[in-house]
């Protein structure tokens, strides 16, 4: 059974780890995230970007596909199923589809028009026992065609925000989606920790987590971050692993095209990639 994201992120934060997102795609994307869950006993957030929610075939398919491999493989750990970067309307059509958690993507308007909507959604997505993350200064990169320059948030505004009754916020602090270029700055762990000092309790979140060293990542998880999404770096090897196979030449020798057997080793290196995350972020036995 889906979950909603609070009680897992409320124990991650008092117990000082994180539990990854990892976004989904596909089939193989959603097994496979949800098997590595199971064997490392691993609570886990599946995300879904507008994007990925019509490329699997609409909302009601995402949380057929989620609800069937929960049962028919048996998963037991908890699982929520959240809507990532979502606008206004797509959460209400998450928050009706059974999603059990959505994000609220409204850090590009102005503040009060911010506070408005996410207060609004707020009681919508709790109403249904729908945890709900906001956002406040944007994240940089490109992800789905929003493209956002990276700033650090303003930690009041993260305060008037997460005072808006949310379950977890995310809050630029120089994270970027898809791979970090060579010259970043880094995280600022000052915005961080000064957004940590007066938001208290609400777990806090860390996007673009592609490429963070791991140190910067468990600094992170020490100043309050307990989400940390993963998308690009699942692509990255899933596509890394498809290519070795096909420049192998084994999908001309015999039944080496059947998708089954095509797809078989980007499966397993999405399984590898989580596998090595969840380790990072602290949450292997902790389900
Ligand atoms: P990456 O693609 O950089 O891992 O970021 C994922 C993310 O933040 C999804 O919201």
């Amino acid at each position: 059974m889906l979950v909603s994201a609070t009680e897992m992120l409320q124990k991650a934060k008092a117990g000082h780890y994180a539990v990854g997102q990892f976004n989904i795609n596909n089939l193989e994307w959603t097994k496979a995230i949800l098997l590595t869950a199971q064997e490392n006993n691993s609570p886990v957030i599946l995300g879904v970007s507008e994007g990925a929610g019509k490329y699997m075939g609409g909302y009601d398919v995402v949380v057929g596909m989620v609800n069937g491999l929960i049962k028919d493989q048996n998963i037991t750990v908890p699982v929520a199923l959240h809507l990532d970067h979502g606008s206004y309307e797509h959460c209400y059509k998450c928050i009706e589809a059974g999603f059990s958690s959505v994000m609220f993507d409204g850090s590009h308007y102005p503040i009060e028009e911010n506070v408005a909507k996410t207060t609004e959604l707020v009681a919508a997505a709790h109403e249904k026992g729908i945890s709900i993350e906001a956002e406040v200064g944007s994240i940089g990169g490109e992800e789905d065609g929003v493209v956002g320059m990276g700033e650090c948030a303003d930690p009041n505004e993260c305060k008037a925000i997460a005072d808006l009754g949310i379950d977890f916020l995310a809050a630029g602090i120089g994270n970027i989606h898809g791979k970090y270029p060579a010259n970043w700055q880094g995280l600022s762990f000052e915005t961080l920790d000064a957004i940590q000092k007066l938001t208290g309790d609400m777990p806090l979140v860390l996007h673009g987590g592609t490429g963070i060293p791991t140190e910067m990542i468990q600094k992170a998880i020490s100043l309050g971050v307990a989400k940390i999404n993963v998308n690009t770096e699942c692509q990255l090897s899933f596509a890394a692993a498809t290519r070795k196979y096909i420049e192998a030449g084994k999908d001309l020798e015999g039944k080496g095209f059947d998708p089954r057997k095509l797809l078989a080793p980007g499966f397993e290196a999405i399984k590898a990639t989580v596998k090595e995350k969840m380790e990072i972020f602290g949450s292997i036995g902790k389900a």
